[in-house]
Order: structure tokens, then C-alpha cells, then sequence
């Protein structure tokens, strides 16, 4: 497809209808390239992509479990194995890090903003090869506790998103989207 018409007819499905296939090696290091190939002032790259296959998710999932329940101590079975599952619902996760880089010329909102970039690439990368993807966060990224398991500083370091990634198993309906007098709009100066 034109990468225009693409564009403009692009959908995420939903994560927890992903399956398999996933993405392999090779067509997983497409899809990277192409996403680090990113709107990034000074070349910091200040963001690092986390591929969890099923073990990792395996992990991430008993801490996310272990946390929903410290919080919720009047939860049940049914709301566990959900949380536990939470992120484990496609073939192949992604997480994308925000790792803010120390400069007086580049502000962390710029760098913030080229790690959206690297997540958006990911998404249509991924959607442009034929796969599903989708970009979360939910309540898992704020915790510093993930921020941690995965290696970064829950101090300066950011989840900024968990991107799902495999084959859809249903088609997305259509989405809504803003009406464009809405949003844009051209400023003449005065
Ligand atoms: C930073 C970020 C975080 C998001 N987190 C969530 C989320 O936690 N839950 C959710 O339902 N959608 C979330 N979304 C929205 C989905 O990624 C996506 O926009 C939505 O499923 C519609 O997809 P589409 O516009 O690509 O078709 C998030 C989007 C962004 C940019």
C-alpha cells in the first residue's frame, strides 16, 4: 500500500488480540531501524527499546501481579490472573524507555517527545509490514518498581510506553477521529 494511503488508514488493534506470528528476528531489526531512524535534536538518543519475549513478560507479570495485590488486598482470583496476564496479551512486547540525556541546549521535553517518535515508528513500522501493534502504557508503566526490574533508574528514567506486537486476529473498527477544522487552523499573524 502507498505509504500515504497507510497513513491515512491506519488502525491499532487492540493488544489482547495479537497472535502469532510476531515479528522474527530479522523483520523485529527492520522494524527498530526504521524506528530509531527518529526526530532526535543533538543526536542524544535518549531512549532505549526492550524486546521481552515470553519469559521476560513471564516475570514482568508475577511483579505486576505482586503489586496489583500489595494495593489491592481485597482483590480476587479472576483480577489477578488479569493483571498477571496484563503484560503478557501479545507474542512480543517492546518497552520504550525514556533516558534523559544532561544538556543545557536540548530540554528532557524534547527528548520525551523523540521517545513518542520512536514508539510511533515502532507502531507504524510494524503496522506497514503486515503486523498489529499497540502503544500502552497503563498503570504498570508509572511504577518505579517495573522502571527498576528492567534495569533503568526510576529516578531519572521513564517508561513511556509497552508497545504490543504480533498478527491481529480481528480487524479494528474504525476509530473517530478529530475533525481537522477542529485542531488546525492557519494563523495569519495578526
Ligand atoms: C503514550 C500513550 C499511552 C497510551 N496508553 C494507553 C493505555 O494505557 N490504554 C489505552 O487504552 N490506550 C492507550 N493509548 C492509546 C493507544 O495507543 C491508541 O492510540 C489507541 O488504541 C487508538 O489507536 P490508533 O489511533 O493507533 O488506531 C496510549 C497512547 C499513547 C500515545
Amino acid at each position: 500500500m502507498d505509504v500515504v494511503d497507510f497513513m491515512l488508514t491506519r488502525r491499532s488493534p487492540k493488544a489482547e488480540t495479537l497472535t502469532d506470528p510476531a515479528p522474527d528476528a530479522q523483520q523485529l531489526e527492520t522494524i527498530l531501524r526504521a524506528a530509531t531512524r527518529v526526530p532526535d535534536h543533538g543526536r542524544l538518543a535518549p531512549w532505549r527499546i526492550q524486546v521481552i519475549g515470553k519469559p521476560g513478560q513471564a516475570k514482568l507479570g508475577e511483579l505486576v501481579e505482586r503489586l496489583y495485590k500489595a494495593d489491592n488486598p481485597d482483590t480476587n482470583d479472576k483480577q489477578l490472573e488479569f493483571e498477571r496476564n496484563r503484560l503478557q496479551r501479545a507474542p512480543l512486547l517492546l518497552a520504550v524507555t525514556l533516558k534523559p540525556v544532561e544538556s543545557r541546549k536540548i530540554p528532557q521535553l524534547e527528548q520525551l517527545l523523540s521517545a513518542g517518535a520512536v514508539c510511533y515508528g515502532i507502531v507504524i513500522t510494524a503496522g506497514g509490514m503486515g503486523f498489529g501493534a499497540q502503544w500502552l502504557t497503563e498503570w504498570p508503566a508509572f511504577r518505579p518498581e517495573l522502571v527498576e526490574a528492567l534495569g533503568h533508574d526510576p529516578e531519572t528514567d521513564k517508561i513511556v510506553g509497552f508497545i504490543y506486537l504480533g498478527t491481529a486476529s480481528e480487524a479494528p473498527k474504525e476509530r473517530q477521529r478529530p475533525n481537522l477544522e477542529d485542531v488546525c487552523s492557519e494563523w495569519g499573524g495578526e
